[in-house]
């Protein structure tokens, strides 16, 4: 019910915009594109690339997260911590880019996002809403394993990580910004648990070769202890809190 509720009260926001198209359209747009790879009017793929040399001009995106991104990712970035939505605050740049790309061109196949996602109408516009995304505080309360084997399990999730994992995704789960690794630490729980089964299940595919075969071999309850341990780690102290003189930056 709660799903459905924001869903509306997104498309209500996006009708209000002035980016706007109406629900009509967003509706037909998700009918001709989700399903297909190659459908007329896809996004280019080299929107990223084109996307990640632009800079991104902070005040316009945060008029496009209010729009169209934060009825669902929250104000604050945090997402939800019962895993339905990823926290983006904290992310990198990069990787906000990469993703977005990826989910408006269909790569990454994310149905409820979507029509949102293609409401953005350039790769400046990408670059723009990443920025804003980079202007928000890390927060704290990300959704953790909460089972009474926590301590168990973090202990086999830290060697399963530290094996074949850290060497990408860095041993604090910081990831690395120009190589598109995605940080991990401080992401919910629950999403974490959703994005492995999906990559090892060959359902998330652009993913490098490289992260397929070390994650293919772990089976279930291996997941769930590496997303128990990747959800404890600490925030970076590099991604915490970023004040308005970063945002210049951005
Ligand atoms: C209707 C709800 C909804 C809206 C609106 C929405 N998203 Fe999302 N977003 C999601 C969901 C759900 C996922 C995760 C999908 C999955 O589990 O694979 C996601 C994933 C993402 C990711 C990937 C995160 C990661 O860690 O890989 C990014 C980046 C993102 N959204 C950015 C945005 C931006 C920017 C906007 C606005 C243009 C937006 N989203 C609008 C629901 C939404
Ligand atoms: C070669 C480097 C590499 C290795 C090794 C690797 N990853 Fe990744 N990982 C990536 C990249 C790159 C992405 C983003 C994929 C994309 O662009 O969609 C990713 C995505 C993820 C995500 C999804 C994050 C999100 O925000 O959606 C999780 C979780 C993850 N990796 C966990 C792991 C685990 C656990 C291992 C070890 C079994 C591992 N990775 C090994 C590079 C790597």
């Amino acid at each position: 019910m709660k799903a459905i509720s924001m869903m509306k009260w997104a498309m209500v926001a996006v009708g209000a915009s002035v980016f706007a198209l109406s629900g009509a359209q967003a509706e037909e747009e998700k009918k001709a594109g989700i399903d297909v790879r190659n459908y007329p009017g896809n996004t280019p793929r080299t929107e990223k690339d084109e996307a990640l040399k632009l800079k991104g001009n902070w005040r316009t995106g945060q008029k496009y997260y209010t729009a169209y991104c934060e009825a669902c990712h929250l104000p604050s970035g945090a997402g939800n911590r019962d895993g339905s939505i990823p926290q983006l605050a904290g992310q990198h740049r990069t990787v906000l880019i990469k993703q977005l790309a990826d989910i408006r061109s269909g790569v990454r196949y994310n149905p409820t996002m979507y029509p949102f996602a293609r409401k953005l109408p350039s790769a400046q516009a990408v670059a723009d809403v990443a920025a804003y995304v980079g202007t928000l505080c890390f927060p704290l309360d990300s959704g953790k394993y909460e089972g009474a084997d926590a301590a168990r399990q973090l202990v086999e999730g830290k060697q399963l990580y530290d094996n074949k994992c850290a060497k990408c995704h860095q041993a604090n789960g910081a990831g690395n910004k120009d190589a598109l690794y995605p940080v991990l630490a401080g992401q919910h729980n629950k999403y974490l648990l959703r994005q492995m089964t999906e990559v090892r299940d060959g359902k998330r595919v652009d993913v490098p070769v490289e992260m397929f075969e070390a994650i293919k071999s772990y089976d279930d309850a291996q997941l769930v202890a590496v997303a128990a341990y990747q959800a404890s780690l600490k925030t970076p102290g590099l991604l915490m809190c970023r004040t308005p003189t970063d945002k210049a930056r951005m």
